[in-house]
């Protein structure tokens, strides 16, 4: 595994939440918190990353992490540019790092990549030059720390810091799901009390994978009683035609609906990374009911992005 840090220890990187330990965590949520901000009301921003140049690279589709990693960098006064992977030199056969090179010689000093290659951004931050920085918005099914930063903020201002009184379930289709590995990491890693997997056998990881998590088939057995309810896109792209479940029958056995949440605790709260397939994973009445912390999610991602990027790029020198 890519080491993703300096030799002073600090973060280098954000590829992975595997390892970092509870301080670091409770450190970036902390800092995160501070950038969070009422809608409606002027967001907060500095000249922190002042001089700094960001590059957002996705080869897969995105909304919320493109859009609020850019916000996030402009509201710390970087400059970010998008590149347009379909129309950049990629496009005609160049390499991702020869891609890295030319905007590394155009004074880059991070990129930020989502890619459905495993090992694509790891190799990426393994070649760049000393002073750049590579943040994963989104690995394959492997991680996506990012979204498993702002899952734990939006858990904390709901319940709380202490994470060892709470039981949390993940639902849907984990086995492919890049969001419930990087879940699974900051909430074991903040000491979780307990987390449970929901999911179709088919849908399961592999034994071996989330060990410290507990597995249910069905959501009538794995629902009960819990505070936090994480549900799941069903992952299409990462599947062959012939394993993509029938979406009614899936919504049947494995939708959120409003009788299927009275299991949980009566104040158990509603997550989705986003985005969703309403009537397959969720029912609207839930994704929009009172429970659903959804769209908090979706504003912390600002926030926790804020702090990944001042706490990565910032114990820079300013460059003559
Ligand atoms: N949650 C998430 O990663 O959303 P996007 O794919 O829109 O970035």
């Amino acid at each position: 595994m890519l080491n993703q840090r300096r030799g002073d220890g600090s973060l280098r990187h954000l590829i992975t939440l595997e390892g970092l330990p509870r301080a670091e965590l409770d450190a970036l949520l902390d800092h995160a918190q501070r950038y969070v901000c009422a809608l409606g009301a002027r967001p907060p921003m500095n000249r922190a990353l002042a001089g700094v140049t960001l590059g957002n690279l996705f080869t897969e589709p995105s909304t919320r992490t493109r859009v609020s990693f850019e916000l996030a960098a402009r509201r710390l006064g970087a400059e970010v540019i998008n590149l347009e992977v379909q129309l950049s030199s990629r496009a005609k056969g160049e390499t991702m790092l020869d891609t890295i090179h030319t905007l590394e010689s155009l004074h880059f000093d991070g990129f930020v990549i989502r890619d459905s290659e495993p090992g694509v951004v790891a190799h990426v931050a393994a070649h760049v030059a000393p002073h750049v920085s590579v943040f994963s918005a989104g690995e394959a099914h492997l991680s996506h720390p990012t979204q498993g930063l702002l899952d734990a903020l939006t858990v904390r201002q709901h319940k709380g810091v202490r994470f060892d009184s709470l039981s949390i379930a993940i639902v849907g289709d984990i086995k492919h799901s890049r969001v419930a590995r990087s879940a699974y990491d900051v909430f074991t890693g903040l000491g979780v009390g307990e987390l449970r997997l929901i999911a179709p056998p088919a849908l399961m990881p592999a034994n071996g994978e989330f060990p410290d998590g507990r597995r249910f088939t069905t959501p009538e057995q794995g629902l009960r009683g819990a505070d936090v309810v994480m549900m799941l896109r069903i992952q299409k792209e990462r599947m062959a035609q012939a394993e993509i479940p029938d979406g009614e029958q899936y919504f049947a056995r494995y939708g959120l609906t409003a009788p299927r949440l009275r299991l949980a605790k009566p104040d158990a709260i509603v997550m989705h990374p986003q985005p969703m397939n309403r009537g397959i994973e969720i029912d609207s009445e839930v994704a929009d009911g009172p429970q659903s912390v959804i769209r908090d999610q979706v504003r912390n991602g600002v926030a926790v992005r804020m702090a990944v990027l001042e706490s990565v790029l910032r114990p820079r020198p300013v460059r003559a």
